[in-house]
């Protein structure tokens, strides 16, 4: 992993199905990739906020969003789960839009009691996997990801236009392009599972036939275009080969993350310095 680089590009937000805007952050990733934080808005007749972003994008997540969607009309925010990185402007969004509900469940509430002021349960709605919620001109239905690191995880799909937000799963470092048709497909064959695999290494345990019908029934669900948190736009065959290769990964072994080889090269180069300076 290389150290962080001074300027990060910043891109826009950007319309990637009708009504449907990627917001999107980038965080430093290994040799000069970049990790996508990226959130959604579905400027529809009641439009949605999808995820909030990460505390160290708050600011700029505030100013893209709102830049898409004016705070007073939002009458949806979707909370796919309360990981630090899904919930960065979750407080701000609930502030500046007094007019949304907030979708999200009861273990959600519970485990961000733990971390966040008192969350007004007056202004939520709590809804399951399989269940659905109607912004106006469209419904948005809920579904478990096929991979999620942490159990509150919920996506969801549009019915008018087939955007899928899949959350955590299909992550995978970029050199920029948050469109998966730009990126090279050895990037997106080797990355992408290495990513799920560190989301989710329960993976190693799941029986193919079991797991090959949840990840069946979400590709079912029919998606034309699939946004996630942290990785690029999917579609067409690049989609597919995404859900087959999570297919690949029932009962496969975990791929390891990086460990302390990893941090003894990333202090490496301040040690010597260091030790040189060391008097004899
Ligand atoms: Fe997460
Ligand atoms: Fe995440």
């Amino acid at each position: 992993m290389n150290p962080a680089p001074t300027a990060l590009p910043d891109p826009r937000p950007e319309l990637i199905a009708p009504d449907t805007f990627l917001i999107p952050h980038f965080a430093p990733g290994p040799d000069g990739l970049l990790l996508p934080v990226n959130s959604m808005v579905i400027r529809g007749r009641e439009p949605v906020i999808v995820d909030t972003g990460a505390p160290l994008h708050r600011d700029s997540w505030l100013e893209k969003a709102f830049s898409v969607v004016e705070p007073e009309d939002v009458r949806w925010i979707f909370l796919s789960h309360d990981d630090g990185d899904h919930t960065g402007a979750l407080m701000d969004v609930l502030e500046r839009c007094p007019k949304a509900t907030l979708v999200t469940n009861f273990f959600t509430v519970e485990r961000l009691a733990l971390e966040k002021p008192a969350l007004p349960l007056h202004r939520m709605r709590w809804i399951e996997p399989g269940g659905h919620f109607d912004a106006g001109d469209r419904t948005l239905h809920l579904f478990r990801p096929p991979i999620f690191d942490g159990p509150t995880s919920r996506g969801i799909i549009d019915s008018k236009t087939r955007a899928m937000w899949i959350v955590d799963s299909f992550a995978c470092f970029t050199p920029g392009s948050l469109d998966a048709d730009e990126l090279p497909p050895e990037l997106l064959a080797n990355v992408m599972p290495a990513l799920n695999s560190a989301v989710s290494p329960w993976h190693a345990w799941l029986d193919r036939s079991t797991y090959g019908r949840h990840v069946d029934a979400v590709e079912a669900l029919g998606a034309r275009t699939v946004a996630s948190a942290h990785g690029p736009v999917l579609r067409g065959e690049r989609l597919a080969d995404a859900f087959d290769r999570l297919r690949g990964l029932a009962g496969a072994p975990i791929i390891p993350t990086p460990g302390q080889e990893l941090l003894d090269q990333l202090l490496a180069p301040t040690l010597v310095p260091a030790m040189e300076a060391v008097p004899i």
